[in-house]
């Protein structure tokens, strides 16, 4: 898969593939999307296509800005708040689609649209550059875990596919946790994701806030949260004080452990360090070697909330 630095002229080449109706791969400050333009349905039906993404998960738009984002949602109180406070940045909001937005009809299946103003420079000169909404998810297969470097897109799209054009490369994306997803519809906000950005943060904003509920599977409201997700191959031991024989083993704070099968997410116990590990450091120790991922604990507050949610995630097939 080709690999290009983010140069001006790469840049206006992607947004000329994405004209197209081709894919391109780009950085964001939480993980890499896989991108297509949002009025095209074979770009949008190839992203569901490349990833193997169930067809009744829904896609991001990313919007350039919060004036281009009112061209594809209604705006009540609670998003505008949330928009002023963290655009440009990992927040998406999912509010009202409006009827005439500028949306292929598969985008347009559920009547709300989920919204974000990525903060990365490249994705924001590639949005500026094309001037349109660009659909994407993570670029990863569907349930895998998300990339955080442009080799792991690399990785997730091994052969020459043919509707992805290439990569754009931002180096190690910042954040390394996807965005916080916040619903703002009639029945209050909610966080639907829980992300790189904390639910304290966001409740200093909106005093009303409610947390995540455990979603009910009868009517899903982020689709993907229902899912065995963000998995590595090998099963994944959640809360594990050492390593087992043959296990691999991803540590958190001071430790002992040295050698090929462990990888420390942050030796002075950072949680934000950590999440920005998190990714790559499970792709390292995801080798058929060892038996298992051994993760250490991992604190539950601030952006501890959304790492151990996509542990969870991760862990969840081997619980069964
Ligand atoms: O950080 C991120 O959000 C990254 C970067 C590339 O922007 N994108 C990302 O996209 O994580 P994806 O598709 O892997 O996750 C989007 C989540 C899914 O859980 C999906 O179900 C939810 O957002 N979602 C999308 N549209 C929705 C909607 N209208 N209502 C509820 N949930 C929605
Ligand atoms: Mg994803």
């Amino acid at each position: 898969m080709l690999i290009l630095p983010p140069t001006p002229e790469h840049i206006a080449r992607a947004a000329e593939t994405l004209a197209e109706g081709r894919l391109v791969a780009f950085p964001t400050e939480t993980v890499y999307g896989l991108g297509g333009d949002a009025r095209n349905e074979d770009a949008v039906c190839a992203i569901y296509a490349a990833k193997g993404r169930p067809a009744h998960n829904p896609l991001i738009v990313h919007v350039a800005n919060g004036d281009m984002a009112r061209y594809y949602g209604s705006f009540n109180r609670d998003a505008q708040i949330l928009a002023a406070a963290f655009w440009p940045g990992p927040l998406t909001l999912v509010i009202p689609r409006r009827t005439d937005a500028p949306l292929t009809k598969t985008l347009c299946r559920l009547d709300t649209i989920a919204l974000r103003v990525p903060a990365h420079p490249v994705a924001a000169a590639l949005l500026a550059n094309f001037g349109q909404g660009i659909a994407a998810p993570s670029a990863n297969r569907s349930g895998r875990i998300s990339p955080t470097k442009a080799a792991h897109v690399g990785e997730e799209f091994t052969e020459n596919h043919p509707a992805l054009a290439f990569i754009l490369d931002g180096g190690a994306c910042e954040r390394g946790i996807e965005s916080t997803v916040v619903a703002c519809l009639g029945d209050g906000p909610r966080i639907l994701r829980p992300g790189s950005i904390t639910a304290d943060a966001i409740g200093k904003h909106l005093p009303h806030l409610c947390e995540a509920a455990t979603p009910d599977p009868a009517s899903p409201l982020a689709p993907g949260q229902l899912e065995s997700h963000y998995a590595p191959r090998l099963p994944v031991r959640l809360n594990a004080a050492a390593p087992r024989p043959g296990e691999a083993f991803l540590a958190f704070g001071p430790t002992d452990a040295h050698g090929p099968q462990m990888r420390n997410l942050s030796e002075q116990g950072n949680p934000e360090e950590a999440a920005a590990h998190l990714y790559d450091m499970l792709r390292i120790l995801d080798t058929p070697e060892y038996s298992a991922i051994a993760v250490m604990p991992i604190p539950t507050d601030g952006i501890g909330a959304a790492i151990n949610d996509r542990l969870r995630r991760a862990a969840a097939l081997c619980e069964e």
